[in-house]
C-alpha cells in the first residue's frame, strides 16, 4: 500500500511515522509513505497556498492551483483508489472506514488548514472527506497521522500476531473485554478464576460476555443496528 500525504506542515506528520508499528511496516515496505509539501507546487515568490475568501469573512482559503499541480503529478505517475480531504465536516473515521482504506493500494491525504480548501478542490478531486471527530483542529496533519495509524496496522503482515487486529475493539461492533497479565494477585486484586483455568471454550464464552456487557455500560449505541 502506498499513501501520497499533501500538507503545509510535512514537520507535524514525521514523527508518528518514526515509531513503533508505523516504522517498523514502512520499513518491513509493507507500506509507503511519503509526504508532499504544497509550497513546492506554488508559483510565485511567496510561495502562497492561501488567500481572502471571495465574498468576505474571517480566515483564508487554500487555493486550488498548488494542490491540482501536486494531485495532478501524482495520478500521472500512478492511479490513485482513494483521494481524502481530512475535514471536520466530512463522515466520521470509524472501524469499518478503517477496515475499507486498508484494502486500497494507493490513497492520497490532503491535510485542511487555516479555513479549509476552495471547494472546488472538493468538487474536482476529492473522493472522500473524513473527520476524526466532533472537534476543530487547527489542520488536517494530526486527524491524517490518526487515519494512517487506523489503516496500517490493519495491513497484512504489519501486527506480528495476525489475529489481533480482529479482536480489537469495535472490530464487530463490540468493545473489547478485560486483560490481564502477571501477577495473578496484585496487593489483594485478583485476576478473575475462569482465566486461569485453562477451559479455553469457558475462557471464551466469558470473553464475549465481558466484551457484551462493556459495550452495554458503555456503548449502547454500538448495540443499536
Ligand atoms: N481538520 C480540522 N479538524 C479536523 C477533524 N476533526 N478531523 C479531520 N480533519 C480536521
Amino acid at each position: 500500500m502506498r499513501i501520497d500525504i499533501i500538507t503545509v506542515l510535512p514537520e507535524l506528520l514525521r514523527s508518528p511515522f518514526e515509531a513503533s508499528i508505523l516504522k517498523r511496516a514502512i520499513e518491513a515496505n509493507l507500506v509507503e509513505v511519503h509526504f508532499h509539501n504544497l509550497r513546492d507546487y506554488t508559483s510565485d515568490n511567496y510561495k502562497s497556498v492561501d488567500d481572502y475568501q471571495f465574498g468576505g469573512g474571517a480566515g483564508m482559503v487554500m487555493m486550488i492551483e498548488p494542490i491540482d499541480k501536486c494531485i495532478s503529478k501524482l495520478q500521472a505517475e500512478r492511479n490513485y483508489d482513494e483521494i481524502i480531504y481530512m475535514t471536520p465536516d466530512g463522515e466520521t473515521l470509524n472501524q469499518s472506514i478503517a477496515n475499507e482504506m486498508s484494502l486500497k493500494k494507493n490513497i492520497i491525504i490532503l491535510c485542511g488548514h487555516y479555513k479549509g480548501v476552495d471547494q472546488r478542490v472538493r468538487d474536482m478531486f476529492i473522493t472522500r472527506e473524513i473527520s476524526i471527530g466532533d472537534y476543530v483542529l487547527s489542520g488536517g496533519e494530526l486527524g491524517a497521522a490518526v487515519l494512517c495509524d487506523a489503516i496500517i496496522r490493519l495491513v497484512p503482515g504489519v501486527l506480528g500476531n495476525e489475529t489481533s487486529a480482529l479482536t480489537d475493539s469495535f472490530q464487530d461492533n463490540l468493545l473489547a473485554p478485560p486483560i490481564y497479565t502477571r501477577p495473578r494477585d496484585y496487593q489483594g486484586h485478583k485476576v478473575p478464576e475462569i482465566l486461569l483455568s485453562g477451559n479455553f471454550p469457558e475462557i471464551e464464552k466469558w470473553r464475549e460476555e465481558q466484551a457484551l456487557k462493556r459495550t452495554e455500560e458503555r456503548r449502547p449505541d454500538l448495540l443499536e443496528d
